[in-house]
This record gives structure tokens, C-alpha cells and sequence, in this order.
């Protein structure tokens, strides 16, 4: 049987660098070499200061500082690390496609391919090359092709191991995850093997009753599958908090009622201003393509239509700023705490705040943020990357500071975008008594006491409520 002994992973992000750093620090005998493309973010991973690390995420910084060095290196040398290693992980990025066919919804696969054409390229020895980053179903097919026709005749065994982590509790996640999922060609004995020698990294730290494996497809649906179910869970809940507004019925205490029911259970039932992140939306326009390439419209019409919701849920809450703001909000300051997709994450990778953001801009307003883990060049870039506003209107109308009493200071509303506890904690009174008024209050998150904020002074508005 393989045991490993040299892992490389390609794509040094959210999910490629802490998935590997956990392997590092439960492995101790396997050398796991991070590779990247990108220099910067390389170097930031190296950086002799582990809390510089490019991504946030609690707890990941000291299990880097334990394991870097000893048996976990960041590196830009791809081709070395390809050679070196017995398994391969590739955890490069898959966006949807911005160009040409299965634009706006198809995956992007060049960077994945690129991958597969080096590895064949480089590799003079057998590999099992495992894909990470989310795909469509029958990825591995493609992957498979090129690796054995550029590739020195060497054997590949392609492995799906889709990873269920979370941002902001990513470390948590890949420690204790309910499930590892492993899909591979079961029914040769190389692709058996190759199942096994996988199974044993995990079963370091894993239970093995937690170890699923399947067929390749399997494993590559599912994951899919997974984010489509967690995503729909979201737009359902936050189609109730638009019927809950007009009823006076409370979101909040619908979701628990319901979520008591152990069939539905109470985890994903939380209202907000529209779910976010990397792999949501991303995924399920994938299924929606996918369905359509096959001719099943009505599956696509089903799922396209969570996404319809939350792009609903973002405007509607702009929109309610406008309207409540006696319908205009030009020239208005209007402060924003939060701009990651979440609490406890530096990625703000299609997070509601910006389109919630470019939608103010469209009237006119002007925006000052404050968010404890965003970089302002970083703020500016997601704006910019909309196309719908100029970089100078983009950096004269959003200013970015670095305390939420600052971004509220003369403003005439506050909007909760991201659910930071530090807002929580925030002097509110004060708050208001900087605040111009009457002084607005907009919970997107449903993060604070309304009835507090009330006794406060402020004018309320909760989502779903
Ligand atoms: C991951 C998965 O790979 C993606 O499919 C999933 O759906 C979301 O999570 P993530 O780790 O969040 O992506 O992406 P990102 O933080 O963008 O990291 C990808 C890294 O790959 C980047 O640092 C990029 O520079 C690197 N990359 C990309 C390469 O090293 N080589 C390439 O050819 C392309
Ligand atoms: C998700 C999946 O949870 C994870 O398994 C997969 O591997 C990648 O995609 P992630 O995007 O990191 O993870 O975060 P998640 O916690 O799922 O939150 C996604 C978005 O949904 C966030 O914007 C979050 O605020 C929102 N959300 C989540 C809600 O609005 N309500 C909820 O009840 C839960």
C-alpha cells in the first residue's frame, strides 16, 4: 500500500492553506509544501510574524508558527514541489466564468487545467492527484485525459476530497469535521489504493466511521449538493423575513420554532441581508449550468431560484435604507460596520455589503466603512471590480476608517453588514449621541437588541422583523 510521505498542495488560499497546515500539524511525519503563484502571498505566509499570515482565521496563526518549518513550507517553486511529491492536492480557485460560454454561471476551469498540464509536464514518477477546489461533476474525467496524454507515461490516480470547512471557523472545522469525503475510482485496484493512502492521512486525526468514501462523481455532486441544501436553507429562511415583516411575526422565533423540528433542525435558519462567501453562489449557478447542459430546465429553474432570492434580500435591504431616509439618501452619510461575507474572516468575496454598498452609490450616498479584518485597498477593489462606478467616484464617495464610532460619527444611519461581536459591545448610546437625527439603525444581521437600541433613541430596522 502507498503511505504518503510527501504531500504538495497548489493554491495557497482559504481552503489550501489551512487545510494543509492542519495536515502539517496532525502528520508530523509527512512533508506537506504549500505552492502558490502568487509571490505576495506566499512571502505573507512565510512572513517571520505569524499573525501576518495572508488569512484570517482564529487559531490558525499558532498551529502555522507549530508546524512552519518542521514539516509545512510555503514556496512559489511549483515544479519543485510537483516532483517531490507522492500526492498532489489542487486547491487553485474555480470562479464562475466571466467570458464566452457559460458566462455568468459555468465554472472556470483554466487554472485547474493549467494545473493538470504541469503536473503532467513535471511529474516523472506516480502521483495521486487529488482535487480540493469544488468542480463539476466529471472534472476529474477532463483532469484525467490531460494527465495521460501530456504526461511520461507515468500513473495518475485523480482522488475528490472536497473540503466542508467554513471561514472563520475553518481551523474548528477541519479538526472535528462531521464527515471526510473521498471519492475515487473504487473498482481497479490502483484506484483502491489510492483511496486507502488518502483515508490513512485523515485517519491520523479522523475516526474512520467519519471517513466516506465513494465513487469519483459521487464525491464531486455531493459537494455541490451540500452547498446548494446550505445555501436554499438561507434564501428560505430569508423569503419568511419579507412575509415576517409585513405580518409582525418574528423571524427569529419562526426559525426556532421550526428548527425544534428535528427533521429540519436549527443550524442555517439565521435571516440576513443575503448569504455571501466564495462557494455559494458560485456552486449552485454550476448546478444551475450543469442542469441546463443536460436539458433539465426545471432543475435549473429550482435551484437558479435561491439565488434570485438572495440577490432580492441585498437590494431590498438597500432599498429599505432609501426609502426610510424620506426616499433620498444623496449626499447622506451612511456607515457600514462590517464588509467580510461573515464575522471571523478577512473574505469578502461576493459578501452583501457590496452590492448593498453599490446600490447606495447608485443614489448618490455617501459611505463610510469601518470593518475590523478589511483592508481599505480591499474594500475599494470589490467596489471597482463591479464596473458599475468610476475608481474616483469609488474613493470620493466610500471613505474607510478604522473604528465603527468614527465611521458613525455625523452619520445619518448605521447599517450592520457583517456580524463582528465587537459591535455588540459598542457603547450604542454614545453612538447615537454622535449620530446626526433623527438617527437610523439598519440590522442586516439581526445582531442587536432592538428593543435596547429603541430605548437608545434610535429609528429600528431589523431584517425579519
Ligand atoms: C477554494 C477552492 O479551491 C474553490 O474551488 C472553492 O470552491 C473555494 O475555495 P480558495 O482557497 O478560497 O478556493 O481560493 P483562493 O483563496 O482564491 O486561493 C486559490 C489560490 O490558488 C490563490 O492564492 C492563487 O494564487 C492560487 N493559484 C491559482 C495558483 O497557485 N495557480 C493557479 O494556476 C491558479
Ligand atoms: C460554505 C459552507 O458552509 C462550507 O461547508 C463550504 O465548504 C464552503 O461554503 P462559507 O462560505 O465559508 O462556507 O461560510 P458559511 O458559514 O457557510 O456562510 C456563508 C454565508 O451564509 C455567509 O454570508 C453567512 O453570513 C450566511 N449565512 C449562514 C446566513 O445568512 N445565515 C445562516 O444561517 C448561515
Amino acid at each position: 500500500m502507498t503511505i504518503i510521505k510527501n504531500i504538495c498542495c497548489i493554491g495557497a488560499g482559504y481552503v489550501g492553506g489551512p487545510t494543509m497546515a492542519i495536515i502539517a500539524q496532525k502528520c508530523p511525519d509527512i512533508k506537506v509544501t504549500v505552492v502558490d503563484i502568487n509571490e505576495k502571498r506566499i512571502a505573507a505566509w512565510n512572513d517571520e510574524d505569524v499573525e501576518n499570515i495572508p488569512i484570517y482565521e482564529p487559531g490558525l496563526s499558532e498551529i502555522v508558527k507549530e508546524a512552519r518549518g518542521r514539516n509545512l513550507f510555503f514556496s512559489t517553486d511549483v515544479d519543485a514541489a510537483i516532483d517531490k511529491a507522492d500526492m498532489i492536492f489542487i486547491s487553485v480557485n474555480t470562479p464562475t466564468k466571466t467570458y464566452g460560454i457559460g458566462k455568468g454561471m459555468a465554472a472556470d476551469l483554466k487554472f485547474i487545467e493549467l494545473c493538470a498540464r504541469q503536473i503532467a509536464r513535471v511529474a516523472k514518477n506516480d502521483k495521486i492527484v487529488v482535487e480540493k477546489s469544488t468542480l463539476p461533476v466529471r472534472t476529474a474525467e477532463a483532469l484525467k485525459n490531460i494527465l495521460d496524454n501530456t504526461g511520461n507515461g507515468v500513473n495518475f490516480q485523480i482522488l475528490s476530497n472536497p473540503e466542508f470547512l467554513a471561514e472563520g471557523t475553518a481551523v474548528q472545522d477541519l479538526l472535528n469535521p462531521d464527515r471526510v469525503l473521498i471519492g475515487g475510482g473504487i473498482d481497479t485496484e490502483k484506484g483502491k489504493s489510492a483511496v486507502d493512502a488518502l483515508v490513512d492521512v485523515y485517519a491520523q486525526w479522523i475516526p474512520k466511521a467519519q471517513i466516506l468514501t465513494t465513487n469519483l462523481w459521487s464525491s464531486e455532486l455531493s459537494k455541490l449538493t451540500a452547498n446548494a441544501f446550505l445555501a436554499q436553507r438561507i434564501s428560505s429562511i430569508n423569503a419568511m423575513s419579507e412575509i415576517c415583516e409585513k405580518t409582525g411575526a418574528d423571524v427569529d422565533e419562526v426559525a426556532k420554532a421550526v428548527g425544534m423540528d428535528s427533521r429540519i433542525g436549527p443550524k442555517f435558519l439565521k435571516s440576513s441581508v443575503g448569504f455571501g462567501g466564495s462557494c455559494f453562489q458560485k456552486d449552485i449557478l454550476n448546478l444551475v449550468y450543469i442542469s441546463k447542459s443536460f436539458g433539465l430546465n426545471e432543475v435549473a429553474d429550482y435551484w437558479e431560484q435561491v439565488i434570485i432570492m438572495n440577490d432580492h434580500q441585498k437590494r431590498r435591504f438597500a432599498e429599505k435604507i432609501v426609502k426610510t431616509l424620506y426616499n433620498t439618501v444623496s449626499g447622506k452619510k451612511i456607515a457600514f460596520l462590517g464588509w467580510a461575507f461573515k464575522k471571523d474572516t478577512n473574505d469578502t468575496r461576493e459578501s452583501a455589503a457590496i452590492h448593498v454598498a453599490d446600490y447606495l452609490l447608485n443614489e448618490h450616498a455617501e459611505i463610510v466603512v469601518y470593518d475590523p479584518k478589511v483592508s481599505k485597498e480591499r474594500i475599494y477593489a470589490d467596489l471597482e471590480a463591479l464596473g458599475s462606478h468610476s475608481s474616483e467616484e469609488i474613493r470620493d464617495r466610500v471613505k474607510v476608517v478604522s473604528t465603527a464610532v468614527e465611521a458613525c460619527k455625523d452619520a445619518h444611519a448605521v447599517a450592520i453588514l457583517t456580524e463582528w461581536d465587537e459591535f455588540k459591545d459598542l457603547d450604542w448610546k454614545a453612538v447615537y449621541d454622535d449620530m446626526l437625527k433623527p438617527a437610523f439603525l439598519f440590522d442586516g444581521r439581526r445582531l442587536l437588541d432592538k428593543t435596547e437600541l429603541k430605548k437608545v433613541g434610535f429609528e429600528v430596522f431589523v431584517i425579519g422583523n
